[in-house]
């Protein structure tokens, strides 16, 4: 599974950065839930030959073997909390496909996972077009500027029309959609492809259940219209027509986040997967220098630097290891070397680097900007911490969410008392919950703080399996926070309903049960201060 070269043959040079970043396509999948995510993830795992059949890899509770399942919740529940990242080879680049969590609860996880990326598939489901979490995530590409490539799923069972598809794609993205293929038959009777690079037909074949690769049959357009008749001669009006409009890739565009290229596929029959591949090497872009927090370029010739994006803990009830995942921004990571955390200014040693995907995993010796690496047992490392070597860095802070529910957090033991901080602190660092402090509550217990409910589910679970201390939540009657400050809370104080929290930064937060709420106190008190926090819903 790994790319990388056999230790004790490494090129630590800044040019071997430059050279090895340039072969890495780091991406994720952005999607719906159901839109055929894992199918993909698995296709695509498939046609690289990371596994022999569809299903080892990757899928769903009582349908496949699955990938993440390491916790009871996610098995229970048949949905993917947790991220990680696959690499494989393909032609001679390196892919690097981070995993994003399907359900919307978790989608702050998922935003932290798209700092760590280059570009993004947008899966769609040929029936459902854009849903609600497509929406979602698209909004938080185009924020950060992430080029996006649109595959269109499931085009062998009924759908919408084609071009209605790509309309509704103009319309609600704002994405001009360019189609490299476009259909050969309607969604539901899908023959194939017609390649609008070279005006061939690639036949759609159905292999049982998707589980090897299917054989791709490339016609030239004679032998289409011999085959296919009317189909094709429908399919090649319709790609005139697009031509007409003005549909064709533009490098600059895409990448400037004007337009998106768009594939049809199926998935589960591992169709259109090889042209998603094919598409990532030749358009999407390699890994280049980060910006730090002041802006200034960290190139990447210049010593290492990455930043942890995720962490993970509980991930073996047995070895009751912490992961925390880097993304590599500059320089050559060799395993074993010494770098500085940046938050504590300490040493930290990547004895222990790995690259995980669901239960598999290996050891990584060495790593290259673009590449994602899990650092065992790294408990002293935080989400948005930065490490380095040699030249310092610190790269910008990841963006915490507004959260939308609240609840007080008590430990349903008190001879637990030291489990119960641990295990609190713990949720903090990783990011599974924001951990928010109230003077209001004399007892000292923290109000925790989610964008999704289900977040909460993981955060009590988590806390009395893994760190042994049960715990009860209070749900709090709060659904909106905005940042304030010292001075506004004597006003805010004097507002009936409202409370206000202190983030472990210090920064305040008042919590309102709604927007009206938030309204009248705006109303009474005009110079108070109250922001809006980063919505991530
Ligand atoms: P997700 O990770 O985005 O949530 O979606 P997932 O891959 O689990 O796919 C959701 C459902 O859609 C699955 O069916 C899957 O088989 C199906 N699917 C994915 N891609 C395609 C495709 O290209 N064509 C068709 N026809 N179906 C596709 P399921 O009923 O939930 O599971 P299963 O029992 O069919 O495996």
């Amino acid at each position: 599974m790994s790319a990388a070269p056999p230790a004790g043959d490494v090129d630590r040079t800044g040019r071997a950065a430059v050279v090895e970043a340039a072969r890495r396509r780091t991406f994720a999948v952005i999607s719906h839930p159901d839109a055929g995510k894992s199918t993909l993830t698995e296709a695509l795992a498939l046609h690289a030959r990371v596994i022999g059949q569809a299903g080892a890899v990757h899928g769903k509770a009582g349908r496949r073997g699955t990938v993440s399942d390491w916790m009871d919740m996610e098995k229970a529940r048949g949905i993917s909390i947790t991220s990680a990242a696959l690499q494989f080879e393909y032609r001679d680049a390196v892919i690097n496909l981070l995993d994003t969590p399907g359900h919307a609860d978790f989608s702050e996880d998922t935003y932290r996972v798209l700092t760590a990326v280059d570009a993004a598939v947008m899966l769609v489901d040929a029936a459902k077009g854009l849903e609600t979490q497509t929406m979602k995530l698209f909004a938080v590409c185009k924020h950060r500027g992430i080029p996006i490539v649109t595959v269109v799923n499931k085009w062998d069972r009924p759908g919408k029309d084609a071009l209605e598809l790509m309309d509704e794609i103009a319309e609600r993205t704002g994405l001009t959609p360019t189609p490299l293929t476009w259909p050969v038959g309607i969604a539901g009777d899908f023959r194939g492809v017609l390649d609008r690079r070279d005006g061939t037909f690639r036949r759609f074949t159905r292999t049982a259940g998707g589980a090897t690769i299917a054989p791709e049959e490339q016609l030239t357009a004679a032998e289409a219209t011999a085959r296919q008749g009317e189909v094709w001669t429908q399919a090649v009006e319709e790609a005139e027509l697009l031509e007409a409009t003005g549909a064709e890739h533009d490098q600059e565009s895409f990448l400037g986040g004007v337009t998106t290229p768009v594939l049809f596929a199926s998935a589960v029959s591992n169709f259109g997967v090889g042209a998603l591949l094919d598409t990532l090497v030749d358009l999407a872009p390699a890994p280049t220098g980060r910006p730090d927090a002041d802006g200034a370029v960290r190139d990447l010739a210049e010593p290492f630097s990455a930043f942890v994006f995720k962490v993970q803990s509980g991930m073996d009830a047995a070895h009751r290891d912490r992961l925390a995942y880097i993304r590599i921004c500059s320089g050559v990571f060799e395993r074993g070397m010494v770098v500085t955390h940046g938050r504590t200014g300490r040493p930290f040693a990547t004895k222990y680097a790995q690259q995980v995907f669901g239960r598999e995993r290996e050891s990584v010796d060495v790593a290259y900007p673009g590449d994602v690496v899990g650092l065992v047992n790294a408990s002293a490392l935080g989400v948005g911490d930065t490490l380095f070597t040699e030249r310092p860095v610190a790269f910008p802070l990841l963006t915490t969410f507004a959260p939308e529910h609240f609840a007080v957090v008590r430990s349903r033991d008190t001879a637990k008392h030291k489990q119960f901080r641990k295990g609190i602190e713990q949720l903090d660092s990783e990011g599974v919950v924001q951990v928010l402090r109230s003077d209001r509550r004399g007892d000292g217990s923290p109000v925790l703080a989610v964008v999704g409910p289900m977040q909460f589910e993981v955060a009590t679970h988590r806390m009395e399996h893994e760190f042994h201390a049960p715990v009860a939540l209070d749900r709090l009657p709060y659904n909106l926070a905005m940042r304030t400050d010292e001075e506004s809370l004597p006003m805010i104080a004097s507002s009936g309903g409202v409370e206000v929290v202190r983030r472990p930064s210090g920064e305040l937060l008042a919590l309102f049960p709604d927007k009206w709420a938030l309204r009248i106190l705006q109303q009474r008190h005009p110079r108070a201060t109250l922001e809006p926090l980063v919505a991530a819903q």
